[in-house]
């Protein structure tokens, strides 16, 4: 069983998402023996903007700068990586309501037609439905139903609908928040969501199931 463990935030060690992705890695590798995970850092090492010429790639063109070269097999790893995933473990923090830009470029290099998802006459189709994603989301504040600041919510909704795109239904997401209010609300938040990681269910469940 394969699992990728990406994280996006830009706070390091101060990461609440971080945290939460980790917890959920970890407790998979300890239910999961042989389990082959690969850990990608896109904050650290992160992927450039997809560009012109690189989509003109994708439809056919030689690529012709060195430069380009190297960005379409970044580009190929990150995809092989994905589809090669039984288990897809996201750190997604909220910046300006919505995902960092890091997370976004990968999305930019995952979603990739004829590979994830195609175009059929009946509508789009998603082609990565394979594998179980979960997803630890952070934010500084509050954005549940009913909130003054939901509509402003860009983070949940629009990886549910880009995961939902390429096939994925086994979708699970853990969310800490309110993190921006205080020391004490970020302490019982992140207790509710380390607690919520202890109830996903672990490889032998799903088995089993
Ligand atoms: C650049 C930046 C933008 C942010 N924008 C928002 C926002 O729009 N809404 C919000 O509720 N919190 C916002 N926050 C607070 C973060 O969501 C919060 O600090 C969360 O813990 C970030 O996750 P991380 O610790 O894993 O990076 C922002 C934080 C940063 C650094």
């Amino acid at each position: 069983m394969k699992l990728l463990h990406l994280d996006s935030s830009i706070l390091g060690g101060n990461s609440a998402s971080r945290q939460l992705s980790a917890a959920i890695a970890g407790q998979l590798a300890e239910a999961t023996p042989g389990l082959e995970a690969v850990y990608r850092d896109l904050a650290a090492d992160p992927l450039s903007h997809l560009s012109g010429e690189h989509f003109a790639a994708r439809q056919g063109a030689v690529p012709e700068s060195p430069a380009m070269q190297k960005d379409i097999a970044a580009s190929q790893t990150v995809l092989d990586e994905f589809l090669a995933a039984d288990i897809v473990v996201i750190g997604a923090p909220m910046y300006n309501f919505g995902i960092p830009s890091q997370l976004k470029a990968w999305i930019d290099r995952v979603a990739v037609a004829g590979k994830t998802f195609r175009y059929t006459a009946t509508g789009p189709e998603g082609l990565a439905g394979n594998k179980r994603v979960i997803i630890a989301i952070s934010r500084g504040g509050f954005y549940g139903v009913g909130m003054p600041a939901a509509a402003l919510e860009h983070v949940e909704s629009y990886l549910r609908g880009v995961f939902g795109f390429l096939g994925v239904t086994d979708l699970e997401i853990v969310v800490a928040e309110g993190l921006g209010i205080g020391p004490d609300q970020r302490d019982k938040a992140m207790q509710g969501a380390l607690q919520a990681v202890t109830k996903l269910r672990v490889p032998a469940q799903l088995r089993a199931a």
